[in-house]
C-alpha cells in the first residue's frame, strides 16, 4: 500500500507544508550497475560486479596503499572493482561472520548520500542496507523529501558487514572499512551527505561528540556539505525526536539548494 505524502509526514510524527522540487530522471537502484566514473565499455561484466559475487580478480581485501605491493589502491578502484573488493573483503573480523557484505544501494549519481551504521540481520540476509523497520522509516523520510532509494539518493553504511548481535561497530572495524566508504563518496560525488547516527559521524567526521551537539551545523567532507541527524532506529525508540530529524533534513535540503544556486555577491 503506498502512502500519501500527508500520511508519510504523519507517520514521521510531523506535518510541515512541503513543496516539491523538479526532479532529474531516475537512475537505477541496482548497486551492481556501472557506477559513477565507470566507462560504458568497462571490461568488468556487471554480473560479476556485485556484492554477492566473490571475484577472483580481487579475492583478498585491498588495504589502502596496496599499490605499494603491486595491487591497486582502494582509492584507485572504479565502481565495479570497488563492489568486488567489498564483497571479498576480509580486512576485519566482521568479514568472517557475515552472510554477505552490504555495499549500498541507490542512484549512483545522487544529490543525497545517506550513511548509516552497519547492516543488521535482515540487511545481511538480503544484501541491501536499511531493509528492516528502521529502513521503512528512512524510506518515509526520503519520501517526505520527494526522493527515494534509487531516485536522487544513495544509501551506504559506515561498515559493510554485519556486526554480530547488531552491536555498534568498533573503531578498528570502522577504520578498516573507511577506505571503501571514502571511495564511494569520491565516486558518487553527492551534493549533500546526511550522517545517520554516531557511527556514521565517527566514520566521516572523526568526531565522537554527543549527536545532539552536532545537529543543525554544516560540516564538510571533501568539499561536500555534511549534516548530522539521528539514526532511524533511534527515532523508532524516541518518537518525539522525529520532528528534530525532520528539521535536520530540511536544513540539509536548504544546503543542497544553496549549493545548486549560489548566492550572488
Ligand atoms: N541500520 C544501519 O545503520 N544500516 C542498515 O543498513 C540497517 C540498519
Amino acid at each position: 500500500m503506498s502512502l500519501s505524502r500527508e500520511q508519510m509526514l504523519v507517520e514521521m510524527g510531523i506535518s510541515p507544508i512541503w513543496v516539491l522540487r523538479d526532479r532529474e530522471p531516475a537512475a537505477s537502484e541496482d548497486p551492481l550497475q556501472a557506477g559513477p566514473e565507470t566507462p560504458a565499455e568497462t571490461p568488468v561484466a556487471l554480473s560479476e560486479a556485485g556484492p554477492r559475487t566473490e571475484s577472483p580478480a580481487i579475492a583478498a581485501p585491498l588495504p589502502d596503499g596496496a599499490a605499494t605491493q603491486g595491487l591497486p589502491s582502494i582509492a584507485a578502484l572504479d565502481w565495479p572493482e570497488l563492489a568486488r573488493a567489498v564483497a571479498g573483503c576480509r580486512a576485519c573480523p566482521l568479514g568472517e561472520q557475515r552472510q554477505q557484505a552490504v555495499f549500498g544501494v541507490g542512484d549512483t549519481r545522487p544529490d543525497w548520500l545517506f550513511i548509516g551504521e552497519g547492516p543488521g540481520a535482515e540487511e545481511d540476509a538480503r544484501g541491501e542496507p536499511f531493509v528492516g523497520q528502521a529502513g521503512k522509516l528512512l524510506d518515509n523520510m526520503l519520501a517526505a523529501l520527494d526522493i527515494a532509494r534509487g531516485r536522487g539518493v544513495y544509501i551506504a553504511n559506515a561498515v559493510k558487514c554485519r556486526p554480530p548481535g547488531n552491536r555498534t561497530p568498533e573503531a578498528a572495524e570502522m577504520a578498516a572499512c573507511r577506505p571503501y566508504l571514502e571511495r564511494q563518496i569520491a565516486l558518487l560525488k553527492p551534493k549533500i551527505i546526511v550522517l545517520l547516527g554516531k557511527a556514521a559521524v565517527h566514520a566521516v567526521l572523526h568526531d565522537d561528540k554527543a549527536l545532539g551537539s552536532l545537529r543543525g551545523k554544516r560540516f564538510e567532507h571533501a568539499g561536500i556539505p555534511v549534516v548530522v541527524t539521528y539514526h532511524p532506529a533511534y527515532l523508532l525508540r524516541n518518537l518525539p525526536d522525529k520532528a528534530k530529524a525532520w528539521e535536520d533534513l530540511l536544513f540539509a535540503r536548504r544546503l543542497l539548494k544553496e549549493r545548486a544556486t549560489p548566492e550572488l555577491p
